[in-house]
């Protein structure tokens, strides 16, 4: 005979309502970690000119670029399609030598006019607004990437939110049936470990941008402890047999 603790039940003891009501939270969740990691690819990937998300494209982004600006990095990643390449460089190069306001009238304006301006008028208040010189000077100045207050604004959302899907998670995997424990304690702990480690990096990568490596290693800690507790909750719940009759349940056991 195997100990459990009293407390414990595999998802073949639970009510059906509960197997349907883990699965359905585990599908949307699933879906949502799909869109959050394209999401993060659609807004870091390519910042350092090369295709692809790597740890120098997060340390641009948190820390900024000692060689880009704003405007040119947002126009090397998130923006790279937006206009070609023959414009991009008039646009960088106007940048480099200085922001000349003639220049801009006469080359730049239309540039920005034409490739632009449908979404960066003005209109909306949570994107820059590139229409006149002095807002697009605002965006071509040395890139430090994001401010202490997105920081901080971010930082709260992350927190709280990644809390709520790894709780919802975690209680739904804590009746999986997984040895060693402590590895499934491990697998339920990791995530609420690495966004503290991910946030305050963000923070150090301003200081040292070799701290981007943290906030890489961190997602990746999170993205394995999300795969093992769906995969391994999602196959336990439907297909799994567990036979109660071979363990004790103890106060003391595991
Ligand atoms: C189809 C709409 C659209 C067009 C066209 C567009 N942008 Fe954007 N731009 C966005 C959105 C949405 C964001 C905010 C999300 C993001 O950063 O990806 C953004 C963000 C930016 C940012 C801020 C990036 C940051 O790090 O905060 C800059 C700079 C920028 N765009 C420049 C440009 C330039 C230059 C062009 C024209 C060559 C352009 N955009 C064309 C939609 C657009």
């Amino acid at each position: 005979m195997v100990q459990v603790h009293r407390m414990y039940f595999h998802y073949s003891e639970l009510p059906l309502s509960m197997r349907t009501l883990f699965t359905g939270a585990l599908l949307v969740l699933g879906v949502g970690y799909l869109f959050a990691m394209i999401h993060v690819y659609n807004s870091h990937a390519g910042r350092d000119g090369q295709p692809g998300l790597s740890i120098t494209d997060l340390a641009i982004a948190y820390s900024g670029s000692k060689d880009a600006t704003k405007l040119e990095a947002a126009m090397l990643g998130p923006m790279s399609g937006m206009l070609p390449n023959d414009e991009r460089g008039a646009v960088v190069g106007w940048v480099r030598r200085g922001l000349d306001e003639k220049e801009y009238e006469d080359s730049i304006k239309p540039i920005l006019d034409r490739r632009c301006q449908t979404c960066h008028n003005g209109s909306n208040p949570h994107i820059p607004n590139l229409d006149g010189y002095k807002e697009v000077s605002e965006v071509a100045q040395l890139d430090t990437g994001m401010n202490i207050s997105t920081l901080v604004r971010v930082s709260h959302i992350h927190m709280f939110g990644i809390t709520f899907i790894f709780f919802i998670t975690g209680m739904i995997f804590s009746h999986a049936y997984v040895r060693p424990v402590w590895f499934k304690a491990a697998v339920i702990i990791m995530p609420f470990l690495a966004v503290c480690a991910d946030v305050f990096s963000w923070y150090l990568t301003k200081l040292h941008p070799g701290f981007a490596l943290v906030v890489f290693v961190a997602g990746g800690v999170m993205g394995m402890s999300f795969a093992i507790q769906w995969t391994v909750s999602m196959y336990q719940i439907w297909f799994f047999k567990y036979s109660p009759e071979t363990h004790t349940r103890e106060p003391s056991g595991f």
